[in-house]
């Protein structure tokens, strides 16, 4: 079966200064995929570049086999939705006026909802637990809440395809688990296509079917949780050591940091100046 969404031979960056110097990737239909990767590696460049929010350099990214820069945004929008990391709500905009701008793409040309469109709506209200904050401008909200609510507004959009960049930022333990768990859900219930970003190692392993590890803008390791986490690959790409252990419940990887790379390599300079 075709990949709904690919990469070939991808580079991108900003003003001349390349990011992601060459990259070919095909993401799984039906799959979640979880980019990690450090601060700067490129991860949001990349999700960006999928969702054509940021045009490549060189190389082309193709919906459904075909190539996004030449499709009608519109049905791009009915295929993908993203939420990106630093999201940018209108002024005095409100949550419920925020959650319904995930149905424009599927509205007719005067832009009026239908019921199936509030229906949608509602949904996505009820599926984030937002619905409690309809009437109250986003601006309003804790950090924890608007992200939920970002979270809504790309479930309206009810597309095969959901693309989302630190989806947990900001959400208390319980909210995070919530969504990864939702987002588990829909990807098996629906069959919803998830590529995401994720910082915290453990989830990432414990959620993704597949993980994409990228450094310095360039793809490290790509495979099954269990088949690319290794102390040796979290050592080279993120500086830390780590035990990994097998969760007892579900066999996922676990890391248990024990020290920085850098602080230690540190320690050797400082003792070392001090010896000298
Ligand atoms: N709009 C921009 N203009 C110039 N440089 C940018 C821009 N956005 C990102 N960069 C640079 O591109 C590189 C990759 O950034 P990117 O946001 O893709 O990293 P990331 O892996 O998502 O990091 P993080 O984990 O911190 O979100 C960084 O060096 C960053 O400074
Ligand atoms: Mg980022």
């Amino acid at each position: 079966m075709k990949s709904p969404l690919q990469a070939q031979a991808l580079s991108a960056g900003y003003a001349g200064r390349a990011i992601l110097p060459h990259i070919d990737v095909a993401i799984e239909r039906g799959q979640i995929t979880v980019l990690v990767g450090p601060n700067g590696s490129g991860k949001s460049t990349l999700l960006r570049v999928l969702a054509r929010l940021l045009s490549p350099t060189a190389g082309v990214v193709l919906l459904d086999g075909k190539p996004i820069a030449h499709l009608p945004t519109r049905e791009v929008a009915r295929q993908l939705a993203i939420l990106p990391q630093l999201p940018q709500a209108a002024e005095g905009i409100t949550v419920a006026t925020l959650i319904e701008q995930g149905r424009f793409p599927h509205v007719g040309p005067l832009g009026l909802l239908r019921p199936v469109d509030r229906a949608a709506v509602a949904e996505a209200m009820a599926l984030t637990d937002t619905a409690q904050f309809a009437v109250r401008p986003v601006d309003t909200l804790s950090g924890g809440e608007r992200q939920r609510v970002w979270i809504a507004l790309a479930l309206a959009q009810a597309t095969p395809l959901l693309l989302l960049d630190e989806p947990t930022t900001f959400l208390d333990i319980g909210h995070q688990l919530e969504i990864l768990e939702l987002i588990t859900r829909l990807n098996r219930e629906r069959n919803l296509t998830v590529v995401m970003v994720l910082h915290d190692i453990n989830q990432a392993a414990r959620y993704a079917h597949r993980l994409i590890v990228l450094h310095h803008g360039r793809i490290v390791a790509d495979g099954e949780p269990r088949a690319i986490i290794t102390p040796e690959l979290l050592a080279r790409v993120f500086g830390v050591r780590v035990h990994i252990i097998a969760d007892p419940h579900t066999g996922a990887p676990v890391c248990i940091p024990y020290a920085s790379l850098a602080t230690s390599q540190v320690a050797v300079q400082y003792n070392s100046n001090i010896e000298s």
